[in-house]
């Protein structure tokens, strides 16, 4: 035990360190067949990237050698970039004698289309920096197929010509690639024309506007050609690459998920965050790899997975089940399975309520939500406008009808996820009532002949934010919410360039604070959905926290639920409040969802699921009420999951 404390501080005194170290070295990680440091957050790990980056250059710099770097695109290596870019501009770090190959190019965009990895490299870093322009390399993805294989055969002699690469920085892509090595990509693959897989088109499709302008073909460098390279690191962050990351680190090496190839080389890192570490089994069931400290929801969240892997519900697990399955030292702290089980059980029963705003003149000791006041003052935010009702529709039903004083709060107008077709079709509308509206012709002219690799005008923007609004309205109104109660932001954010380059200004915070104090709620409810795949979730979850954090005494007495959107649940362990559903009560939530009639059949940002938002989070509500009975729960039809959000 003490034995492995010990290896434990050691293992914790070097996480800060990326030094490569030989993995499965010690018993916690001796899953893993890649090394791979844990941060906290993604802006602290890129910062000590960049500075490893930094050091190869000055290192060689000092030996008048150039440095060779593998640059990779997308969202991953961003704040490394940034971090780089200050270091030259505040630090005097010189890009003189770098000369960079970036790792893949789009096939058929031209180097100025602000999709191409061309018009990235430029914006996040070449036009910033001191790098010479000869010295930088991007495969040519805009030639004739005819002159693709020698310029890609060209390609790697430069790289051979610059002797190889020092470093190669790589982010990794739900289908598992690296570059765009997609699965069945072979070892010995070098530069090469590919054909991108499906789940990466998607993934790149709120970038493009839709999966349809995402390009089918790339030209990337191959699996031999990174593995040349001396030190290789990967960036993962947020928990959309946790499943990847467990499967790339643990799994085995395999063409099916080109980035385990990355097992057999001698000097490579994964630096992650928390959210993309999260399902590494160190840290998604730490009890199988070493002792653990046993606080209440590491209790709960073992009983729950004992209960899930076995198939028994809670009530039914004995101390053999808990000793045969790496618990026995839990069992042995916790003196008997039976008070073990009764303990978890009740735990997770007092998180199941039919008042989600606190249940009038009750005791309240065991219940989420407080009985006092009875009628309480209740935001709901909702990042688009239709996550309210798509995460929350019952809930949201439950409190409007228990007499809350309820708002919704949309945050963004939503515009972006409104197409051209639908648009067109209110404006034909329009057209035909007032044949000679001059703005309305130049709108419905604009979109039939528009540049598709261009931005929306202004006006074209505020007519699908207008339809997005009267869609969320009367989705409200038919759950009896007044129109005074619902509240559009527009915040700014949203509308700040492209979807990558989105962060958070004062216009946001000060917004958000302004309605949180005009409203003066007991209540908040957030979207707390970090999956969501153009970001928009996640930036608003970022800027409530920021608010809270600043606001710290406002919000003493306010209670914050965090709910998921359309993509992803909560672990049973992990809620703090379930909101059961009837049949009747489910079908009034779908309902709701159809008034967003934009947001149905052709839904321009729906991720990899083929699904409609309402039958997905039907399914997935009803997955989870079955979950509960699994464990041992009454039989719902379906529950909505709500977890305490605590800043301090
Ligand atoms: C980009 C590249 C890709 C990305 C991967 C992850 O040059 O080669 O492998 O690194 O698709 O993309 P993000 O970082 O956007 O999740």
């Amino acid at each position: 035990m003490k034995h492995a404390y010990i290896c434990q501080l050691i293992l914790e005194i070097m996480i800060p360190s990326l030094q490569y170290q030989k993995p499965g070295q010690f018993e916690e990680t001796r899953y893993e067949k890649i090394h791979n440091v844990i941060f906290e957050d993604r802006n602290t790990a890129s910062k000590e990237v960049a500075r490893e980056i930094a050091d190869i250059i000055q290192t060689n710099d000092k030996l008048h050698k150039k440095t060779v770097l593998g640059l990779a695109t997308g969202s991953s290596p961003i704040k490394v970039y940034e971090e780089l870019v200050r270091m030259h501009q505040k630090e005097g770090l010189s890009f003189k004698n770098v000369i960079s190959f970036n790792l893949d190019e789009y096939y058929g965009l031209q180097p100025d289309d602000i999709n191409s990895y061309h018009y990235f490299m430029n914006e996040y870093l070449f036009k910033h920096i001191d790098i010479l322009p000869e010295n930088v390399h991007i495969p040519d993805g805009n030639l004739p197929l005819d002159k693709v294989k020698d310029s890609c055969i060209n390609y790697e002699q430069l790289i051979r010509d610059a002797g190889g690469l020092d470093f190669q920085l790589l982010g990794i892509g739900r289908s598992g690639h690296i570059g765009f090595n997609e699965p069945g990509s072979h070892k010995n693959s070098r530069t090469r024309l590919i054909t991108l897989n499906h789940i990466t088109r998607v993934d790149a499709a709120p970038t493009f506007k839709g999966i349809n302008k995402v390009p089918r073909k790339a030209v990337t460098m191959g699996i031999a050609s990174i593995m040349q390279s001396k030190r290789i690191v990967l960036l993962a962050w947020g928990e959309k690459k946790a499943e990847i990351v467990r499967e790339t680190v643990e799994g085995n090496i395999s063409s099916d998920v080109p980035a385990t190839y990355l097992q057999s080389h001698p000097n490579t890192s994964f630096v992650l965050d928390k959210d993309a570490a999260g399902k590494l089994t160190r840290i998604d069931t730490p009890w199988l790899v070493r002792d653990v400290q046993w606080h209440n929801q590491m209790v709960k969240k073992a009983v729950v997975w004992l209960s899930q892997k076995l198939n028994k519900s809670i009530l039914k697990l004995t101390d053999q089940d808990y000793n045969e399955n790496s618990l026995a030292e839990l069992i042995a702290e916790q003196g008997n399975s039976y008070d073990l089980n009764i303990d978890i059980f009740n735990a997770l029963q007092h998180t199941i309520t039919g008042w989600p705003g606190g249940k009038p003149n009750a005791d309240d000791t065991n219940r989420p939500e407080r009985a006092v006041p009875a009628k309480k003052r209740v935001i709901v935010f909702s990042p688009h406008p239709d996550d309210d009702v798509i995460s929350m529709g019952g809930t949201l039903d439950r409190l409007i009808s228990q007499g809350h004083d309820v708002h919704v709060v949309y945050q963004t107008s939503g515009s972006n996820a409104v197409s051209d077709d639908d648009t067109l079709k209110f404006l034909n509308v329009y057209q035909y009532l007032f044949p000679k509206q001059k703005e309305i012709n130049d709108l419905i002219d604009f979109i039939q002949h528009k540049d598709q690799t261009k931005k929306d005008i202004e006006d074209l923007k505020k007519v699908k934010a207008f339809i997005r609004r009267s869609e969320a309205t009367a989705a409200v109104k038919f759950l009896g919410l007044d129109k005074q109660k619902v509240h559009f932001l527009d915040l700014p954010f949203y509308d700040k360039g492209p979807v990558l380059k989105r962060t958070i200004g004062k216009d946001d915070i000060d917004k958000l604070k302004h309605i949180i104090e005009e409203i003066n709620p007991h209540q908040i409810f957030a979207a707390g959905d970090l999956a969501d795949p153009h970001g928009t979730h996640r930036i608003t979850f970022d800027l409530l926290k920021l608010v809270m954090k600043q606001n710290l005494k406002a919000f003493k007495d306010i209670r914050v639920w965090l709910y998921r959107g359309a993509w992803d649940e909560f672990e049973v362990y992990d809620i703090d409040m379930a909101v059961p559903m009837s049949p009747m009560q489910l079908q009034k939530k779908r309902h709701a969802i159809f008034y967003h009639q934009t947001q149905k059949d052709n839904v321009m940002f729906k991720g990899d699921d083929e699904r409609e938002f309402w039958e997905r989070v039907e399914e997935r509500n009803m997955a989870l009420a079955k979950r509960y009975n699994d464990l041992g729960f009454a039989d719902y039809e379906a529950i909505e999951a709500f977890k305490k959000l605590e800043v301090n």
